[in-house]
């Protein structure tokens, strides 16, 4: 309790949505929807890629850790939102916000590195496919993953460092449904300036230089399948097109929400819906419908249950 000694706010309040309670009714009803969707579609990837012993290959392994982590991101946000939007007063205390500040930032940042780990694997697949098996070896792809949540972790926490210490004394309105550091950062009475940059040069600039690596790196992808004369870049296209788009989705919101010089102004107040809420949901839609393995794996699993009951 040492870090809240000079700190008189022991809550924040959220404003939410400023809206009919109609509107409400109807938001709350599509996010809860939505929010099943995102558990029910990526627990249902988790379990095939863990029991179907055809997708135990290092780009599945990646995908349904790609399926856990926007599981728990959307969990940091979305059914607290969920539970606040019919209430008339939305109060988070301190604790709690710092809480999600961590566990927001641990989930993308690993996000983040994931996705790099994603490219790698179809860079490794498409223009390496003969020494595919050993680069991405059982090995490395474990390490892929520990270095995510390293990195992830490393990442929440120099940013929690930044905002933890600050003094909250006056004002502990959020223009937001959930706390982050933009916004809560403009709370402290100290003069946060240097921390808005440190922090904005901490999610920011990590997420605009991750974003411009993971697109040269597919470009880079198309360019070498295309000069070499046995590649199929369509083929390679129907592949990346699937990454390209989780990228965009993924990184835009977080661009506006870390980069935009004007926080106060409700254009980011909205954009984390399309990372916490669109992309978790899109992610299974996206890997699985336009996946030949996943839709086989799926009729097996279908199959197998089938002449269980009838057998
Ligand atoms: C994540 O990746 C590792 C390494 O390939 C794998 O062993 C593990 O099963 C994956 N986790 C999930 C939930 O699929």
């Amino acid at each position: 309790m040492e870090v809240l000694n000079d700190s008189v706010v022991s809550e924040f309040v959220f404003l939410g949505f400023l809206g009919s309670w109609e509107i409400k009714v109807f938001l709350k009803l599509t996010f809860s929807l939505l929010y099943l969707g995102i558990i029910l579609g990526n627990l249902f990837i988790i379990f095939l890629v863990i029991t179907d012993s055809h997708l135990h290959s290092p780009m599945y392994f990646l995908l349904a850790n790609l399926s856990l982590i926007d599981v728990g991101l959307s969990s940091t946000t979305v059914p607290r939102m969920v539970t606040d939007l019919l209430k008339e007063k939305k109060v988070i205390s301190f604790q709690s916000c710092m809480t999600q500040i961590c566990f927001l930032h641990i989930m993308g940042g690993t996000e983040m590195v994931l996705l790099i780990a994603m490219a790698f694997d179809r860079y490794a697949a498409i223009c390496k496919p003969l020494h595919y098996l050993s680069i991405m070896s059982p090995k490395k792809c474990i390490l892929f993953v520990v270095i995510s949540w390293v990195t992830g972790t490393i990442h929440s926490m120099s940013q929690f460092s930044l905002i933890v210490n600050l003094p909250f004394c006056g004002p502990n309105t959020i223009d937001s449904f959930y706390c982050d550091f933009p916004r809560v950062i403009q709370l402290a009475c100290s003069d946060s300036a240097m921390f808005e940059f440190l922090g904005t040069a901490n999610s920011g600039f990590m997420n605009l230089i991750t974003f411009l690596l993971l697109l040269l790196s597919y470009v880079f992808i198309l360019v070498t399948v295309w000069k070499s004369s046995s590649g199929d870049l369509s083929k390679a296209l129907d592949t990346l097109s699937a990454h390209i788009t989780v990228v965009v989705l993924y990184f835009t919101p977080c661009i506006f929400i870390y980069m935009w010089p004007f926080p106060t102004s409700s254009v980011d107040k909205y954009m984390f819906i399309v990372d916490f809420a669109i992309t978790p949901a899109l992610n299974p839609i996206i890997y699985t419908l336009r996946n030949k393995d996943i839709k086989l794996a799926t009729e097996r699993l279908i199959k197998h249950y089938h002449s269980d009951r009838f057998s």
